[in-house]
């Protein structure tokens, strides 16, 4: 059957598109909708068309998988011509999620209704591009620049309550009274001297709006998007929505269009896009492996991690019990979970209400029974063995069984946790980062016998608490923070070649990281794992501790901070360094950024290589996932194996060889055969 299929309800033709999942824009649907269009045209009986979807949403924009194949026609900018031309009135009716070349379609319509609950958008430039089938030019012709601008460079999609205030809708109807809605309104408009069409319309065009608007809107809205290229293509795109006729207007944007398409950028954050979504996918597992029901959660801890974490199922409407070993810890980290929800409310994410529903789920304990009925515990406890399993023995004679039992731990064995209870099989890693309420990485740690229903049940969960979740196997800092470790090795072993800290650091940030390996040291604290009483000065950290350079906290570090937290070079950090790599012998070196960032990156991708070897990860794309979501490695890169994917992995293995490295035999054996990790 076709993918688009029509009906008459009298003299109103009803074309539907049936495209499961979420009605893509492919070129089935865009043929069908070509046809649709004719057929009303040709049939005389006809006098409007009503558009609408089946499923659970309106178009929810182009095909992407389709992206970077040979074009197949009529194209979306054709269809929506069409669309535009007929001289019959079309009404888009539209439910769930008009995303994308979706929304580009509802535009290309004389009319749109929507659905109460339905949502509109624009969200190219999260995919490194910007709306090329005219919804740059259409867009602020219908809405006004000023509304178009932000909907286009961030690519936030709007309520239909908005978006019928901004005059995107015309009507909101019932949502279980989409079609009919559609026909209604289609019958009222039949007969009216003209109906509006978008491409035509100059209302809404301010053209008073110059460089002046547009300026600011840089200075405010590109800050956070600093690297991505797609945005500023995307404010010149509706720019030319003011200075240029409409013709040349879409001539503008399927050129910037263009550019962006076949650019890197875009098809690093197409990765990421798939990528996320085949994360959530768990290799070997039986489709009919069921789903546990978590109705009462339980908490070990209410320090950094155990309240981070409590607030996302609090969050979710899920009761949390928290447990601490006193009364006084507990107290503190219940305060700190209602100044996080308080600050959250100051800023506007939460009503006074909803912090008061959410904190009303929260029951503090200081006795481990009250966590008895549970039906998964997270434990968040001191990072060492003897106190995981000492907690691990406790809760499993304590809580209900089938109820699951997760750690926090952020390096240690899983399977030596689960070994000492007699329930392996609900026991597994939940490794949250934090801020853990704000973060949205989860590495699910699979251990040796962790049942597919208790992984299934994770998964689904991570869903409802909005993180991305990632599969890991057991192995030492499971996928992120292994990783972490021969970075931080190389940046020690510059130090002692005589490179400055911030040299490395910013090699890092100029290539789009957050922060480099020593503003986090820094941050962190220096002294954590420092020894006062038994420090030599043996190492650069002792050194620094000794002077009470211990980090952020004593105002200097690796850097010297002001009252704003701002770091600057040390002079007496140099000299540190310098006497450090003079007694080892080495001879200083100079190394351009690009080196630095190699040297401290080319190592991630060989640790990478080696978790892929080693099963511990299902696929090259959830580390990428890992990375992008735990560690803010910049999104239009792919992530570090993508990233090796573009700039070859023959040259990874050349770079790991002349820094001295042992290479992965799975990354020289792929870099040989010319392959990639990304397919
Ligand atoms: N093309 C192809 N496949 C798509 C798709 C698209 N535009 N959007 C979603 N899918 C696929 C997903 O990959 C996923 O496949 P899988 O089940 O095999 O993993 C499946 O549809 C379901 O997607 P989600 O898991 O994301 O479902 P949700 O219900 O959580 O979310 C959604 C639905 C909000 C529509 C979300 O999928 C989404 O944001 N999609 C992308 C929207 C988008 O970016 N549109 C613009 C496309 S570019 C464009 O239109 C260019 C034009 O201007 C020319
Ligand atoms: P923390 O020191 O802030 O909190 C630990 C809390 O556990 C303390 O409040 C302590 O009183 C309590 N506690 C100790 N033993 C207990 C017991 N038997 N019963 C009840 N409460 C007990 O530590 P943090 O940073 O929250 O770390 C907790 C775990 O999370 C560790 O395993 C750590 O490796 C892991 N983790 C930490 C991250 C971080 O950035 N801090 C990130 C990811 C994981």
């Amino acid at each position: 059957m076709s993918v688009i299929s029509t009906r008459k309800d009298g003299d109103v033709l009803v074309v539907t598109s049936k495209n499961p999942p979420v009605n893509a824009l492919g070129q089935a649907v865009r043929a069908g909708l070509a046809d649709a269009i004719a057929q009303a045209a040709a049939d005389d009986t006809i006098k409007a068309i009503v558009i609408t979807c089946e499923g659970r949403t309106f178009f929810a924009g182009a095909d992407i998988t389709e992206f970077g194949k040979p074009p197949v026609g009529p194209s979306l900018p054709e269809v929506i011509d069409a669309i535009e031309a007929s001289a019959k009135p079309v009404v888009a009716a539209i439910h769930g999620t008009a995303l994308g070349g979706g929304l580009e379609v509802a535009l290309g319509c004389h009319y749109r209704i929507a659905a109460a609950s339905a949502k509109l958008g624009l969200p190219e430039v999260k995919l490194g591009l910007l709306p090329g089938a005219g919804g740059t030019q259409r867009l602020p012709r219908v809405v006004g620049v000023e509304a178009a601008l932000p909907m286009v460079v961030k690519g936030d999609p709007i309520p239909a309550a908005t978006a019928e205030r901004i005059g995107l809708v015309d009507k909101l109807v019932a949502d279980d009274q989409l079609t009919e809605s559609g026909v209604a309104f289609a019958r009222s408009v039949i007969g009216a001297s003209s109906h509006p069409v978008s491409s035509a319309r100059t209302d809404k065009i301010d053209t008073s709006l110059g460089d002046a608007f547009f300026d600011e809107f840089r200075k405010t809205e590109l800050r956070r998007l600093k690297g991505f290229e797609a945005p500023e293509a995307c404010i010149q795109a509706v720019r030319a929505a003011i200075d240029l006729p409409f013709a040349d207007g879409i001539k503008r944007e399927r050129e910037l269009f263009g550019q962006l398409m076949t650019g890197t950028q875009s098809a690093a954050l197409r990765h990421v896009f798939f990528a996320e979504r085949a994360a959530s996918k768990i290799d070997g597992i039986p489709a009919d492996t069921p789903v546990l029901p978590i109705a009462k959660v339980g908490i070990l801890g209410a320090g950094t991690m155990g309240g981070g974490i409590a607030m996302n199922f609090l969050t979710a409407g899920i009761p949390v019990t928290i447990l601490e070993r006193e009364q006084a810890a507990l107290d503190r980290g219940v305060a700190i979970i209602r100044k996080n929800y308080e600050r959250s409310a100051a800023r506007g994410k939460f009503t006074t209400d909803q912090v008061a529903q959410c904190m009303d789920r929260l029951t503090p304990t200081l006795e481990m029974t009250d966590l008895a009925d549970c039906d998964l515990v997270i434990e968040a406890v001191f990072e060492h063995m003897e106190v995981k399993k000492e907690v691990f023995t406790k809760l499993d004679a304590i809580v209900k069984p089938g109820a699951i039992l997760a750690s926090n731990t952020s390096y240690l064995n899983v399977d030596e946790m689960a070994a000492v209870t007699k329930r392996p099989e609900y026991v597994l890693g939940l490794h949250f980062f934090s801020p853990a309420n704000v973060m949205r990485l989860l590495e699910i740690v699979k251990a040796a016998k962790t049942a597919p229903a208790v992984l299934k049940t994770a998964m689904a969960l991570s869903k409802k608490i909005g993180k991305v979740a990632v599969v890991s196997g057991v192995c030492h800092g499971f996928i992120g923070n292994r990783m972490l470790s021969p970075r931080q090795q190389a940046a020690n072993a510059m130090l002692m070649q005589g490179i400055a800290p911030w040299a490395v650091d910013d090699a890092l940030t100029d290539f789009g990281m957050p922060m480099g390996p020593f503003q986090m040291a820094d941050l962190a604290g220096l002294d954590l794992g420092w020894d006062k009483a038994n420090s030599k000065g043996e190492t650069i950290r002792d050194v620094l501790c000794e002077r009470d350079r211990r980090g952020q906290k004593t105002g200097k570090g690796f850097y010297d901070y002001d009252e704003n937290r701002r770091r600057t070079p040390s002079k007496e950090v140099e000299e540190i360094i310098a006497a450090f790599a003079a007694k080892s012998g080495g001879a200083a070196q100079s190394f351009t950024s690009e080196e630095i960032r190699d040297r401290l990156l080319f190592p991630m991708v060989n640790e990478g290589a080696k978790i892929l070897d080693e099963g511990m990860a299902q696929r090259a794309s959830d580390i990428d996932t890992v990375w992008i979501n735990g560690y803010g490695w910049p999104a239009y890169t792919g992530g570090p194996m993508f990233w090796a994917d573009t700039i070859g992995l023959d040259t990874v293995v050349a770079g790991l060889k002349a820094f001295g490295h042992e290479v992965s035999p799975y990354l020289a054996d792929k870099a040989a055969k010319g392959e990639r990790f990304n397919g």
